[in-house]
């Protein structure tokens, strides 16, 4: 009870405020080429699984390597390696599962 009032309030609290995602991952990810969700199935084609996927998307964005990344060669030559994110954990795992909620469909549907 007290659990959904929170994930209630949160909600509406992101609601006005435009959510972690938008905040932290769409404004900058506007000026790439490929679509966030482009990216969210490489990602579900290659971890699978929403736990696996999300440490994967988790671990990337803390510790971004060329070796680790799920992006092409030449996309990487173009637009380099993107830099450590430095957010809180909070609002990291809140972006995580915004993003695995908004694709997670689409990618079932695939
Ligand atoms: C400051 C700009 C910036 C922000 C903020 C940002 N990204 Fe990115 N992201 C990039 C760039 C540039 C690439 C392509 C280079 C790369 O893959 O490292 C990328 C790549 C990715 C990839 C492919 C990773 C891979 O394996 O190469 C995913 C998935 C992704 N971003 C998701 C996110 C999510 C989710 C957030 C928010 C939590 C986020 N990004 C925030 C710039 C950003």
């Amino acid at each position: 009870m007290v659990g959904k009032l929170l994930l209630f309030t949160s909600l509406t609290l992101t609601l006005f405020a435009g959510n972690a995602y938008e905040r932290e991952c769409v404004a900058c990810h506007q000026k790439l080429p490929m679509s966030l969700q482009r990216m969210f199935m490489n990602y579900l084609l290659v971890y699978s699984g929403e736990t696996n996927t999300k440490v994967a998307l988790k671990y990337y964005m803390r510790h971004p390597r060329k070796d680790t990344s799920v992006m092409s060669d030449l996309f990487l030559k173009n637009f380099a390696v993107k830099k450590p994110m430095t957010i809180s954990d909070k609002v990291l795992d809140e972006a995580i599962d915004i993003y695995w909620e908004k694709y997670k469909v689409i990618g079932k549907l695939r």
